[in-house]
């Protein structure tokens, strides 16, 4: 399995157009040592070169694909690598990428929750908008469970997927209440080389069950937003706490529990916020990153399993 990170930022991106926090104005004078960053979204593929599951559309996915040419086959006059379109939830950075893409000859397999699809048909009505051009062929990711039925997507034969419904929050604009399947995770298995992976770019917090499935994984690739729980407060940019945003954090816990995971397993963190002090490669904070071994994605990072 070839996972390919398109864009390792939070929403917002890193920096962050309007903001001037000391690492969005340090990257931006090219006074620090970090590197810039897309918003979240990753590409993964079996086998097959030509046959890649977009997880996540990001705003920047034009970009994003430029700066990937992997993804782009060139087999004819339009073409694209990607096959299939997979959703872990509705929020603005996940999704927007989908109105970039209405330029497809066929309707896009989208994979996504009831929760999620109701968001983007009515708060946010971008599939109906995306109707009016290439349109979708809306799959159902079953997520009544903690762990769900497998589900494969069609061209990506070698890969299984199933969906962790996790604890969180469904985004801002929408009205509804919490709910299970507002936010997945994603355990992906090569079954031809039985490897894999757990997905989880935003997690409120890990009980017991998921943890058994994070230890049953070669890589985790996780929360990764912010350091501490008051970080957008303590700047003064937000009144949000990464609690009520639905982000367990570096510090309350979750290199406690990447700690506990088998030694082989990989521990990658993924969409970051641009006020997490890891984005500096020589802050103290990547330093304890790094001496728990834990990995910090980036953009175009490639991850084989
Ligand atoms: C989040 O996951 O909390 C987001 O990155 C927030 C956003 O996109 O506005
Ligand atoms: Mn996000
Ligand atoms: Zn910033």
């Amino acid at each position: 399995m070839h996972i390919r990170i398109l864009g390792s930022a939070a929403g917002g991106g890193f920096p962050q157009w309007n903001c001037n926090c000391r690492n969005c104005l340090g990257v931006r004078r090219q006074e620090l040592n970090a590197r810039r960053r897309t918003q979240s979204s990753i590409a993964i593929r079996g086998a097959d070169e030509t046959a890649w599951t977009l997880v996540n559309a990001s705003p920047d996915i034009l970009a994003q694909l430029q700066a990937n040419p992997q993804l782009q086959p060139a087999r004819a006059n339009r073409d694209t690598g990607i096959r299939n379109i997979v959703l872990t939830d509705s929020q603005i950075d996940h999704t927007t990428g989908l109105l970039m893409l209405r330029e497809s000859p066929k309707p896009w397999p989208l994979w996504c929750t009831d929760n999620v699809f109701a968001d983007l048909t009515t708060a946010n009505p971008i599939l109906q908008v995306l109707q009016r051009y290439c349109g979708v062929s809306r799959q159902t990711i079953p997520a009544a469970e903690r762990e769900n039925d497998v589900f494969t997507v069609e061209g990506c034969d070698d890969l299984r997927w199933r969906a962790l419904a996790l604890p969180g929050r469904p985004p801002p604009y929408s009205q509804r209440e919490a709910q299970p399947g507002d936010v997945i995770g994603l355990a992906v298995e090569d079954v031809s080389t039985n490897r894999r992976l757990c997905y989880a770019p935003g997690v409120a917090s890990i009980d017991p069950w998921l943890f058994e499935v994070m230890s049953s994984a070669d890589c985790v690739l996780v929360d990764g937003t912010f350091w501490t729980d008051d970080e957008l407060i303590r700047l003064g940019v937000s009144h949000k706490r990464a609690a009520d945003m639905g982000h367990l954090t570096q510090s309350g816990g979750m290199i406690g529990w990447l700690d506990r995971l088998p030694a082989a397993t990989r521990r990658v963190l993924i969409h970051i916020n641009n006020t997490n002090p890891i984005l500096i490669e020589d802050s103290p904070e990547r330093e304890i990153l790094t001496s728990h071994r834990i990995e910090v994605a980036y953009d175009g990072m490639e991850i084989v399993l």
